[in-house]
């Protein structure tokens, strides 16, 4: 697995550190009038190709990551492209909505012929910065960790015969060949004269698609504008209310162990079992790798936007933030692969916090909330109504 990660970096940086090269190229690249007269046929995009940099701030570490605006602008159009399934039902948007932090409001979301996921959306705007996460330290996708990339998942999730029900992607790239629009913007994001004949359909739409969600990024909110202003996570935020403050507080001791809120992405935890049941129907990472102690163990989602979300858990069994707070304060069951952090002694820990407590750890996750980065054009659905 790590070879096949290091592998797909290289070819990515590849890419990139070919385009960074080539910028006088990639201004002649920008639409003819011709092209930009057919991608504006059916899509809403501007004369230039949006910006895919993001640039994290000094809290969070300063990284820019950047996603190639071609490849970024390819992605995202067939991101919101119903064609990416059997009989053109559901797109990827269909599971994971802008408005949601790119989740769904569903407890298991429905496939293209109505059948439906084993599992909860994941949110894909959970992350100050997609890439920020997943790129640097090989964290895993899916809530058992099942995927590398965001090419391996979009792979896995297009042949699902409850997902996307595509059998054959390199047909499905045939077929969106044949589309003028289509023709352009691949051909734009993959010049003939540097990956001509190198790179099929197929990992073109991947590599496409791992560009768009890569660029994801969200960290305008208030948890970030205070922690910005302090330069430091644990004091007191100013623009914080005393219950907000009190909040975090709790968070810190309790919660951010786990749910790492940055700035170096170098989240110690990635999975744990986190005591929902003494008996998993669902294993998670022990369904895949079969070892007793990976029973129960699941993916730790990050949370920022995490008010956006609902319903949570990897089943999502639980519709509001008052009820994922009730079960730390007082259902963690003691299930033999329980974490060390949510345990006292050998007995599952109950944080018999008050009301108030518990209001003020509900109201911080709020602070969590970001409704302008992800409401930006260059995430939002492309094609004309
Ligand atoms: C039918 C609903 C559905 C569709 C369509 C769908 N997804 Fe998902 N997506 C999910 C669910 C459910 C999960 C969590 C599944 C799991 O962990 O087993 C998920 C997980 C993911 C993840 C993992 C996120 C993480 O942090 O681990 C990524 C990335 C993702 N989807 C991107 C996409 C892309 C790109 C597409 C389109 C090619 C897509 N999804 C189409 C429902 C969907
Ligand atoms: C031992 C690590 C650990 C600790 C400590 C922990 N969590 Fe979790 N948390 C997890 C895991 C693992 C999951 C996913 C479990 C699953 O779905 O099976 C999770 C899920 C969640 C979710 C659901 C997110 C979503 O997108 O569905 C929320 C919200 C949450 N935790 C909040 C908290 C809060 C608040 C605290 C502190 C009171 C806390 N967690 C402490 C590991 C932890």
């Amino acid at each position: 697995m790590k070879i096949k990660y290091l592998l797909y970096s290289s070819l990515f940086i590849f890419a990139f550190s070919s385009c960074i090269k080539d910028q006088v190229e990639t201004e002649i690249h920008s639409y003819s009038p011709e092209e930009y007269a057919t991608l504006t046929k059916a899509l809403d995009l501007p004369q230039e190709p949006l910006d895919y940099m993001l640039e994290l701030p000094a809290h969070l570490g300063s990284s820019r990551v950047n996603s190639e605006k071609h490849q970024a602008t390819l992605g995202r159009v067939l991101f919101y492209d119903k064609r990416l399934s059997k009989n053109e039902k559901v797109s990827c948007s269909s599971c994971h909505l802008a408005e949601r932090a790119f989740a769904d409001d569903k407890k298991f979301s429905e496939g293209f012929d109505g059948g439906h996921t084993k599992r909860n959306s994941l949110a894909l705007g959970a992350f100050p910065s997609f890439n920020a996460y997943y790129g640097f330290g090989g964290t895993r996708m899916f809530w058992d960790e099942r995927a590398a990339t965001v090419a391996e998942q979009s792979d896995l999730t297009m042949r699902d015969p409850i997902e996307m029900g595509i059998e054959d992607l390199d047909v499905l790239g045939d077929e969106l060949m044949q589309i003028d629009y289509y023709r352009t913007l691949f051909d734009k994001a993959y010049p003939a004269n540097k990956f001509g004949g190198f790179i099929s359909n197929k990992d073109k739409i991947l590599q496409a698609l791992d560009a768009f969600v890569s660029s994801i990024g969200s960290y305008s909110t208030k948890f970030d504008e205070g922690w910005a202003a302090t330069g430091n996570p644990n004091s007191s935020f100013a623009n914080f209310t005393q219950q907000e403050n009190e909040g975090k507080q709790l968070f810190n001791t309790h919660c951010a162990s786990c749910h790492n809120l940055g700035p170096g992405f170098s989240t110690t935890i990635t999975n744990a079992n986190n005591g929902l049941d003494m008996v998993y129907e669902d294993k998670g990472i022990g369904e895949i790798s079969g070892r007793s102690t990976e029973m129960g163990l699941f993916k730790v989602p990050m949370l920022r936007n995490v008010a956006l979300t609902a319903p949570y858990m990897h089943d999502g069994r639980f519709e509001t933030l008052e009820e994922v707070v009730e079960h730390y304060n007082s259902g963690v069951k003691n299930h033999p692969n329980l974490h060390e952090e949510l345990k006292a002694g050998n007995e599952a820990k109950h944080l018999n916090l008050t009301q108030g407590q518990k209001d003020a750890l509900v109201a911080f996750l709020h602070t969590l909330t970001d409704t302008e980065s992800l409401a930006q054009v260059k995430y939002s659905d492309p094609f004309k109504k």
